[in-house]
C-alpha cells in the first residue's frame, strides 16, 4: 500500500491555525478531515497537532498502544483544583486510584443513585410553568450538579450538598480560565483579584470537604453514596488518604455534571426539531411508565429513550475531542509522530463520517435500535466513542447512561419543550461542546399528565 500523503495546515506565521481553533474547532477539524483525510498535521500556535479520524488508528492510540501516550496539557493544568485525581493522574498512580474508585460505579450502587436522579429531575420539572420560556442549558447544569452533589455527598443531607455546590460554583469560574493556554502563569500572580478569589473559594471548598470526610470517618456509617465508597475503598490493606478522597470527590464532581448537562440540552433541542422522534419518545414513556415516575429497573425497557440519548451523543458529543501527547516517537497511518507531539481524536468528526453512519447529518435514534438495512454492519468499534476508550475510558459512563435516560424520561413525561422563536442555535467548543447562546425553550404540558 502506498504511504499516505500527509497534509499540513500551517495557517498564519506564529499563530498557525489557532484562530480557526478558537473560533470553531470541531467544524474546522471536520472540514479538514473531509478535505485532507484521516491524518492531518496542524500547527496550533507553536504546537504540532495531528488530527486523527480513522477509527482503527484511534483504537491503537487509546487502547492497544495506550502506554505510549499521556493526556495532553489541558488536564495537567486542572491539577490546581483537582490535585491528583483520576482525571489528572498518570501511570501506576492512575491505575491504583482507578481500581479504588471503580466499585463506586457498580450496578448496586448505581441503583441507589438512580433514585436520587429521578427525585432531582421530578423536583426540577415542578418548577417549570406552562408557556414560560426559560434557558434550558443552565437549568440542566443545575440539575446534574445537584445530582452529582447528592450522589457524592449523600442524598439525605441536602444542606451539605448545597454548601459544596455553592463553593464549587465559585471556584468554577476561575477554573475555566485556568484551563486556557498560558494560564499556568496567571495562577502564579496572587495579586490578581480573580486569582485571590479562586484561592479563597478553593480554601472554603476544601474546608467543607475535609470536614465532611472527618465526620464520615468518625461515624463509620455507609450512606450508600460515593463518599462512603471512596472512604471504604481498600487495596492491599491501604485505603485512600483524606487528600486522595478530597481529590477524587472533586474530580467526580467536576467530570460528572457538565458533560451530561450539555448532552441533555442538545437532546431537548434535537427532539424539538424532530417531531417524529418526539412522538415515538412520548409514546414509549406513556406505554412503559403509564404516568408513574421511572425507576432504575425501567432503564432496560426505555429503549427508544436510550437510543435518543445515544444519537445525541453521536451528533453533539460533549467530549468533542480527546487529546494525547506522545511519550516516544510513534507511527500512525504511515506517518511518524515525534515524542511530545499531540494527537487529537474528535468524536464530533468521526461520528459524522458517512463511511460509518448513513446520512450522518440526520438525527435518527432508530439507527441504535436495530441495525437497519442502510446502517453499516461493519462499523468499527471506535467509529462511536463518546466516552473515550482504554484505561482512561470514562469511569462514569454507566452513571451517565442511567442519568441521561432517567432525566429525559422524568422530564419528558410531563413536558414537551419548544425552541423559542428566533433563538439562534450554534455550538461552542469549550471543555465540552455547549450551545453558544444557551437554549431558550418553552415547556408545554403533555396530554397524558403524570400522577
Ligand atoms: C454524557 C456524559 C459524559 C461524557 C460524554 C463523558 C466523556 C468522557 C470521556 C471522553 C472521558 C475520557 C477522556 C480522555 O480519555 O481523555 C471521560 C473521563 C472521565 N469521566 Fe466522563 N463523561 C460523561 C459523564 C461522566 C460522569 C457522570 C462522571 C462521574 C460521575 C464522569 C467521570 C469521569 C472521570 C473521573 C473520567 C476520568 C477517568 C480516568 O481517566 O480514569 N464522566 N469522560
Amino acid at each position: 500500500m502506498a504511504a499516505p500523503v500527509l497534509r499540513v495546515r500551517r495557517g498564519l506565521p506564529f499563530l498557525g491555525v489557532l484562530p480557526q481553533f478558537i473560533r470553531e474547532a470541531p467544524e474546522f477539524l471536520y472540514r479538514t478531515a473531509r478535505e485532507h483525510g484521516d491524518i492531518v498535521h496542524l500547527r496550533v500556535g507553536q504546537q504540532d497537532v495531528f488530527s486523527i479520524t480513522n477509527p482503527e488508528w484511534i483504537q491503537d492510540i487509546l487502547v492497544t498502544n495506550q502506554s505510549l501516550f499521556k493526556k495532553s496539557r489541558t488536564l495537567e493544568r486542572a491539577r490546581v483544583l483537582l490535585g491528583e485525581g483520576l482525571l489528572t493522574n498518570e501511570g501506576d498512580a492512575h491505575k491504583r486510584q482507578r481500581r479504588l474508585v471503580q466499585p463506586a460505579f457498580h450496578r448496586e450502587r448505581l441503583m441507589g443513585y438512580g433514585a436520587a436522579m429521578v427525585a432531582c429531575a421530578a423536583s426540577a420539572r415542578e418548577r417549570w410553568r406552562e408557556g414560560e420560556t426559560f434557558d434550558v442549558a443552565p437549568e440542566m447544569m443545575r440539575l446534574t450538579m445537584a445530582i452529582v452533589a447528592r450522589t457524592l455527598f449523600s442524598a439525605d443531607v441536602g444542606g451539605e450538598a448545597d454548601e459544596i455546590g455553592k463553593a464549587l460554583t465559585e471556584v468554577f469560574h476561575m477554573f475555566r480560565t485556568l484551563l486556557l493556554p498560558f494560564s499556568q502563569y496567571l495562577e502564579k500572580i496572587p495579586v490578581l483579584p480573580s486569582v485571590r478569589k479562586f484561592h479563597r473559594a478553593r480554601k472554603r471548598l476544601d474546608e467543607t470537604i475535609y470536614r465532611l470526610i472527618a465526620e464520615r470517618r468518625a461515624s463509620g456509617e455507609d450512606k450508600g453514596d460515593l463518599l462512603s465508597m471512596l472512604l471504604s475503598a481498600q487495596e492491599e490493606g491501604s485505603g485512600m488518604s483524606d487528600k486522595q478522597v478530597r481529590d477524587e470527590s472533586l474530580t467526580l464532581f467536576v467530570a460528572g455534571h457538565e458533560t451530561t448537562a450539555t448532552a441533555l440540552t442538545w437532546s431537548w433541542y434535537l427532539l424539538s426539531q424532530n417531531p417524529e422522534a418526539e412522538a415515538k419518545f412520548h409514546e414509549e414513556l406513556d406505554r412503559v411508565l403509564g404516568g408513574r415516575l421511572p425507576t432504575f429497573e425501567d432503564l432496560e425497557k426505555l429503549k427508544y429513550t436510550e437510543a435518543l440519548f445515544a444519537e445525541t451523543l453521536r451528533f453533539y458529543p460533549p467530549a468533542w475531542a480527546i487529546g494525547r501527547r506522545a511519550l516516544a516517537d510513534y507511527e500512525v497511518g504511515g506517518v511518524r509522530i515525534r515524542k511530545g507531539q499531540i494527537l487529537l481524536m474528535s468524536p464530533y468528526v468521526v461520528h459524522r463520517d458517512e463511511r460509518w453512519f448513513s446520512e450522518p447529518l440526520k438525527f435518527q435514534p432508530e439507527r441504535w435500535l436495530q441495525r437497519s438495512m442502510d446502517e453499516k454492519p461493519d462499523r468499527p468499534k471506535f467509529a462511536y466513542f463518546p466516552f473515550g476508550g482504554g484505561a482512561r475510558v470514562c469511569i462514569g459512563e454507566r452513571f451517565a447512561w442511567a442519568e441521561g435516560v432517567l432525566l429525559l424520561a422524568t422530564i419528558g413525561q410531563k413536558w414537551n419543550l419548544r425552541l423559542a422563536p428566533g433563538h439562534k442555535v450554534e455550538t461552542q467548543a469549550t471543555i465540552t461542546l455547549r450551545s453558544k447562546h444557551g437554549m431558550k425553550m418553552t415547556p408545554n404540558l403533555n396530554v397524558l399528565t403524570p400522577t
